[in-house]
């Protein structure tokens, strides 16, 4: 299986201060940088664009992670990518060819991410995970950061790590210090945190918390 990643999600930080974020979450061990970005159409709550991206990536080192939570994933793909992003995940229940997003995320040279929402079966993504670089098995409903990790998902988990054996399997939502060892004995190597990280009182223990030891 690949090697265990923790992925920051901002939207629970302290959204006044990005660059501090991005300075602290470089420093606490945790690889990736996560963005979630809402349309206030696929779901009620609007986020940030790419704009937001562009602005933080001088500060951090991080592996920018970019969920769109958006009904047209295609017109942010070359914004995101422009802006820097390293990987651009959308969700396979957003209108769109699947295929045709994963295909132009990839000519921009940036890796692509495939979302399911958790009631959408894992069939909804099997004809596109050969193509992708990675799956996101959402073990919340998207919209909002700090809700409670659904235990249902774990077997979602198990199915698409059995079809992708070594591809990344990325899991958001509800993950702390015990959830963490639940999603990764299912499969899952990719750990989107933003609550259990921002409210923990050091951030260093906090993602050590996370891995695998
Ligand atoms: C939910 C977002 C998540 C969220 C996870 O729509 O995709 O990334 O920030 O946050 P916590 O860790 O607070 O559940
Ligand atoms: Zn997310």
């Amino acid at each position: 299986m690949p090697e265990t990643i923790i992925s920051a999600s901002i939207l629970n930080s302290d959204l006044a201060d990005l660059k501090g974020i991005a300075v602290l979450v470089d420093e606490s061990g945790a690889k990736w940088l996560h963005f979630d970005v809402m349309d206030g159409e696929f779901v009620e709550n609007i986020t940030f664009g790419s704009s937001v991206l562009h602005a933080v990536k001088p500060f951090s080192h991080a592996f920018l992670d970019v969920h769109l939570m958006v009904m047209h994933p295609q017109r942010q793909i070359k914004l995101f990518a422009d802006a820097g992003a390293d990987m651009i995940t959308f969700h396979v229940e957003s209108s769109c060819d699947p295929k045709a997003v994963i295909d132009e995320i990839h000519s921009l040279g940036v890796r692509a991410g495939i979302a399911l929402k958790p009631g959408t079966p894992v069939s909804a993504a099997a004809p596109y995970i050969a193509d992708a670089d990675m799956v996101l098995v959402m073990t919340v409903e998207p919209g909002y950061g700090g809700q409670g990790f659904m235990h249902g998902m774990l077997d979602k988990i198990r199915e698409v790590r059995a079809l992708a054996p070594d591809k990344d399997i990325e899991v958001d939502g509800g993950i702390n210090a015990e959830t963490s060892k639940l999603v990764g004995e299912a499969g899952a190597n990719v750990l989107v945190v933003g609550t259990y990280l921002f409210r923990s009182p050091d951030i260093r223990e906090a993602v050590a918390s996370l891995l695998p030891r």
